[in-house]
């Protein structure tokens, strides 16, 4: 019987509703994919488009989740097999194509359409894992591919940002904001921020920001620029009308890069400011895979931790979204599933001897492809049930020798035992019979006395 896994569902359109923890069938890798058994997964804020059905191209029923960590459990091919055991992150953006500065027309993000991580179990292909880095617990590793990839590329490949820049990051309480922000400081720049709320700036400001402003206050911009002279880099998730207000905040000939759309579309954009001021607004999405490859790198040299601002237990997955949607969160919502309490002991012990051959057939692909080559697989199979028949019979040799032995046994017990009593018997009538014989004798003297008397 198939094993069922938790997942979380998205049923059909129509919102919060439709979004429920299901059990679904544990998924099968096909040939150039691996099954990871996730330990963390963490939200993006296209989960929640998604839910709420502001996303392009949307079909249901499926399952979100665009981030994990975890353990490779299975691969449907034997080149695959290495992955076996590894503790690895999955890179969400899949089919980028040859073009590096954008993606082709298959590409597409892990969560939809692909199954994604909101579940026990999730395939994806092969070559989309990366060793997990060492310095990261799994909830700090499954927070960092989507956010940490978009924000690698928007930092560093389109605004080029160096030490000493002036950069200001919208948003900072937004996942791929806090990535952009450890980024850009690693490297040495002057980092601002902006915020809806006070906490968050106070909080960005002990991380290090060199100031901020609370969006929600009058004239934040007009602080901003009287603060700081304006700056060489803008990274922008918000969009909206707030776009021209930041275009203002830009030095002459430098760089707003923007990466998403919370607000909406602009209703209009000052256009003279763009070519008269010889800005550049750069669009970006996600990132090629040497990007990915870069940017895990860079978060490995530096020892840069993604900032989570709660994880959660699987079950409460709603509750993360919950927060999400009311922009509550500094940093990243991470979700943690239950592992059983010995998964960790028994995969780090060395197998027992009795243990072996299941461990291997566990490291073995999953042969759903059989097409590669079908004759082997077949030798394989009848070696195996060959195997299996001679190792029966021999057991059954051994099962009746033994049951023999065991007759044999018994009978020589019981024989001795019978000897015995009838040894003891005849022993015992002879006595009588004696005793009889002796009796009767001396009767017999006893009246030949009598008589002579
Ligand atoms: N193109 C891509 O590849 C890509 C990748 C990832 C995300 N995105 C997009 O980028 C956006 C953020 O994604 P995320 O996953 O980082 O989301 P998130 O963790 O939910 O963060 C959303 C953030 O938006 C900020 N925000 C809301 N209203 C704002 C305003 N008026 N001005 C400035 N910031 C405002 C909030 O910042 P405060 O909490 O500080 O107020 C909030 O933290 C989403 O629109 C998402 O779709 C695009």
């Amino acid at each position: 019987m198939a094993t069922k896994i938790k997942a979380l569902v998205l049923q059909k359109p129509g919102g919060w509703s439709n979004l429920m923890i299901r059990e679904i069938t544990k998924p099968r890798p096909k040939p150039g994919e691996v099954l990871v058994r996730v330990f963390a997964a963490a939200l993006n804020h296209r989960d929640l488009w998604i839910v709420e059905g502001q996303y392009a191209g949307i079909r249901y029923p499926t399952i979100l989740g665009s981030d994990g960590c975890g353990v490779v459990e299975r691969t449907g091919s034997m080149e695959d097999g290495h992955w076996i055991g590894k503790e690895v992150i999955i890179n969400p953006a899949i089919n980028w194509g040859p073009d590096p500065r954008a993606q082709s027309n298959d590409f597409e993000i892990l969560g939809m359409p692909r199954k994604g991580t909101f579940a026990e179990y999730v395939v994806v292909p092969s070559d989309r894992l990366a060793v997990k880095p060492e310095h990261l617990s799994y909830a700090e590793a499954a927070a960092l591919p989507l956010a940490g990839l978009t924000a690698y590329r928007a930092v560093f490949t389109q605004a080029d940002v160096q030490k000493g820049d002036k950069v200001l990051i919208t948003g900072i309480g937004g996942g791929v904001a806090q990535m952009a922000f450890l980024f850009a400081k690693t490297v040495g720049a002057e980092v601002w921020v902006t915020t809806g709320s006070e906490w968050k700036l106070a909080r960005a400001l002990e991380s290090g920001a060199a100031g901020g402003v609370n969006y929600q206050e009058a004239e934040w911009d007009t602080q901003l620029l009287r603060e700081t002279g304006g700056f060489d880099v803008i990274i922008d998730s918000a969009g909206g009308d707030q776009l021209n207000t930041l275009l203002k905040l830009l030095k002459p000939g430098r760089i707003l890069v923007t990466y998403g759309a919370t607000l909406g579309r602009p209703s209009g954009l000052d256009l003279h400011r763009v070519f008269w001021r010889q800005l550049c607004i750069q669009g970006t999405t996600m990132g090629n895979d040497e990007e990915f490859a870069e940017m895990v790198a860079f978060v490995q040299k530096h020892r840069i931790k993604p900032v989570i601002d709660t994880v959660y237990a699987f079950d409460q997955i709603l509750e993360a979204f919950d927060v999400m949607r009311r922009g509550m969160q500094f940093g990243k919502l991470v979700v943690e599933f239950q592992v059983e309490d010995d998964f960790f002991r028994r995969r780090r012990r060395a197998p027992k001897a009795a243990e072996v051959s299941t461990a291997k057939e566990a490291a073995e692909p999953v042969t759903e492809a059989p097409a590669e080559m079908p004759e082997q697989q077949e030798t394989k199979k009848k070696k195996t049930v060959t195997k299996k028949k001679k190792g029966a019979q021999q057991e059954k040799k051994r099962a009746t020798k033994k049951t023999k032995a065991a007759t044999a046994g018994k009978t020589k017990k019981q024989t001795a035992k019978k000897t015995t009593k009838a040894t003891k018997s005849s022993t015992a009538k002879k006595r009588t019979t004696a005793k009889k014989a002796s009796a009767k004798k001396s009767k017999a003297k006893k009246q030949k006395k009598q008589k002579k008397k």
